[in-house]
């Protein structure tokens, strides 16, 4: 049951933050001073994860590329290493193959593209629009519950009543260690019909029975092919348990998060943030 390999779908189209992804993959755009790519490989690596399985489809050959080595540009920084250390930090550290989703149907057609890399053992999910950060990385927390106890988990956030149609949300009963058994759920519902106000956000532990579960789920709503109807199925026959959400979580799918996500990682380093302070008193005086 251990979890070493990490599907990461960046096939999407990115509408919401075109014009910037017109040409570019959503997934490079930067987080201040690295691409969102490489936030979502740090925090893999810092879970015990070894292999990234990139879902990635046509004009997405950027995020193939950045995973590569990339030997005149080496040979170049031979005399700067720390330059020559940012660009081969995420090739050293972490496998990454990739596979190809022909057409976006779906963040659970993206999951299942994933089968033949990850083949017939537990893996993890990581959606490189939700960047989470906290002293215990997000995804090592729910490989822990998944390999204590066999079953698919998933990450919880409570959110304002009022945003429950912008999430999938779980029908869900707290178990005595703090964690959630996930009964059910349902993708974007309004306040009136919720079954709670915990919603998914972007990391899942899987065993590989998903895949058949995701091969039997018909195209749901946008004739896309759902990954919640996949798991409600998984949950029902095998059980599922969600661990809730410590740290921050931002959500880069939109310019404004983008924004915002970029600014919380730069404030980390201390002289950044006292410039970037500097700065907004200025801006907004
Ligand atoms: P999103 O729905 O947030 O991404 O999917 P999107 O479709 O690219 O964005 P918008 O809504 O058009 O702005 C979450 C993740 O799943 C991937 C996306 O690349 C994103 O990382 N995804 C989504 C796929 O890989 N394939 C799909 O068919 C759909």
């Amino acid at each position: 049951m251990a979890v070493r390999k990490a599907v990461i779908p960046a096939a999407g189209l990115g509408t919401r933050c075109l014009p910037l992804t017109k040409a570019l993959p959503k997934e490079l755009l930067p987080i201040y001073n690295r691409p969102a790519l490489e936030v979502i490989a740090d925090e893999a690596v810092a879970s015990g994860v070894d292999t990234l399985v990139l879902v990635t489809g046509r004009g997405k050959s950027a995020v193939e590329d950045h995973f590569d080595r990339s030997p005149y540009l080496e040979s170049r920084l031979r005399n700067q290493p720390a330059l020559s250390q940012s660009i081969t930090r995420q090739t050293t550290m972490v496998n990454a193959v990739s596979v190809r989703q022909g057409e976006a149907k779906g963040l659970g057609h993206a999951v299942g593209c994933g089968e033949i890399a990850v083949g017939d053992e537990s893996f993890a999910v990581m959606l490189p629009d939700d960047l989470i950060f906290g002293e215990t990385p997000a995804l090592r927390r729910l490989i822990e519950v998944h390999e204590a106890t066999g079953k698919a988990v998933v990450l919880l956030m409570e959110v304002p009543w009022e945003q429950t149609r912008r999430y999938g949300v779980v029908d869900a009963t707290p178990r005595d260690d703090g964690t959630f058994d996930i009964h059910a759920m349902v993708e974007k519902p309004s306040p009136e019909v919720a079954p709670s106000n915990l919603a998914i956000v972007g990391r899942y532990v899987f065993p590989s029975s998903i895949f058949k579960k995701i091969r039997n789920t018909g195209s749901g709503a946008l004739g896309e092919i759902q990954l919640t109807d996949a798991m409600l199925s998984l949950a029902q026959e095998e059980g599922m348990i969600g661990v809730m959400l410590e740290g921050t979580r931002l959500d880069t799918g939109n310019p404004l998060g983008l924004l915002i996500a970029g600014m919380h990682y730069a404030s980390q380093d201390p002289d950044v943030f006292a410039e970037l302070k500097k700065a907004a008193e200025k801006l907004f005086s």
